[in-house]
């Protein structure tokens, strides 16, 4: 029997962490063969807050598209008390930036310049509701300021945040269009799916891939992400609610590259997936028979781009039904990178068809 190919619209990534300068001749790259379109994080070492600072990033990023490549980033801006209404005004005429990201502060890396109160953004928050900017939400809450201990649980913080702040959003900001990024509970998938309309949610590959048992693993070592990868019964919901064709969840990646140093030394959070990121959507979707019935398409190609007011993309990618050896790492110049998958293998890759496989001359095996 011939092996499984499978052809879909270029997807776009509604989340993905560039960084900057040097890195972005390895992060664009890789982006570009994969994506046609990425909604890139703000969160730089200093935060993207004006637009100034944004153009000037935007211009680094496409200054590394490989020649003949098509690739737009969607721009964001980053919500610190120094945003004004005046940049928002700018982005929005600008066609440049797609929305503004919310990070509570200190939530996760390059976030302690974010916002610990909504109600100190009321003006931001109603403006980006009339000029029809997303607000797109890093949904933890840290702290409980009613309970003496404080800090709340890691695998808490995503339950907590939505209880606690997405009602104050949505009652005051009906119409504000929302993402609750990265989901990773069975609390969030239910919340989205009884969300209304202008609510949706962007799911990653690691948080259909692992679980918290995974952590503890060798591979796990470099897993350290936020929010933290959870336990089996979330990761059904999540599998469930991606593979049901529901139409408020898209694909959103959260690649976020920290180097191998950065992660003994400090464990950073974040996990870099961008080369194999669509493979191992497809591995849960196949595992789930979701892809035959159009749920794959509707979830990497199509539900995102209805979300954002997006067109379809024109070009197509191509993969086949056969075995993918991840390396251990990426070695960019002196950049090594862990991969998500370390040793695992899975069984979808990129059929040699494609016009832009995902060859890259960079990736070396450990
Ligand atoms: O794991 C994460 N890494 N989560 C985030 O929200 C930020 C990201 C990063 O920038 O490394
Ligand atoms: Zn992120």
């Amino acid at each position: 029997m011939e092996n499984k190919v499978i052809t879909i619209p270029k997807p776009n990534d509604y989340h993905i962490h560039l960084r900057d300068n040097e890195l972005l001749g390895f992060t664009v790259p890789v982006c570009c063969k994969n994506y046609r379109k990425a909604t890139v994080m703000p969160n730089l070492e200093k935060p993207v807050d004006n637009m100034s600072d944004l153009i000037e990033y935007r211009n680094r990023i496409l200054n590394n598209v490989p020649l003949g490549m098509n690739f737009e980033p969607l721009m964001t801006l980053y919500i610190t008390k120094n945003l004004t209404i005046n940049t928002l005004i700018d982005a929005k005429n600008s066609g440049l930036v797609v929305g503004c990201k919310l990070y509570p502060a200190n939530a996760t890396t390059n976030s302690s310049y974010g916002i610990s109160d909504i109600n100190q953004i009321n003006d931001i928050l109603k403006t980006m509701e009339d000029l029809g900017l997303i607000l797109l939400i890093h949904g933890e809450q840290l702290n409980d300021e009613n309970d003496e201990y404080g800090e709340i649980d890691i695998i808490d913080r995503e339950k907590e945040f939505i209880i606690n702040t997405m009602p104050k959003l949505i009652t005051k900001y009906p119409n504000l269009k929302i993402v609750l990024e990265h989901i990773s509970s069975e609390f969030a998938v239910k919340y989205i799916e009884n969300s209304s309309d202008n609510i949706a949610a962007t799911i990653t590959p690691h948080h259909l891939y692992y679980t918290i048992n995974d952590i503890f693993t060798k591979t796990g070592k470099y897993l350290n992400c936020c929010p933290v990868i959870k336990g089996r019964n979330d990761r059904k919901a999540l599998i469930r609610i991606a593979t049901s064709g529901f139409p408020r969840v898209f694909i959103g990646t959260d690649s976020a590259p920290h180097t191998i140093q950065q992660k003994q030394e400090n464990n950073n959070a974040g996990i870099f997936n961008t080369p194999e990121s669509l493979l191992i959507y497809l591995e849960i979707f196949d595992k789930y028979d979701s892809i035959d019935n159009g749920n794959f398409e509707k979830f990497i190609s199509t539900n995102g781009a209805k979300f954002y007011g997006l067109p379809i993309n024109d070009e197509k990618l191509s993969f086949i039904k056969t075995n993918y050896q991840s390396p251990n790492q990426y070695n960019y110049n002196n950049f090594i990178i862990p991969s998500m998958l370390g040793d695992n293998t899975i069984s979808w890759n990129y059929n040699n068809n494609n016009n832009n496989n995902n060859n890259n001359n960079n990736n070396n095996n450990e």
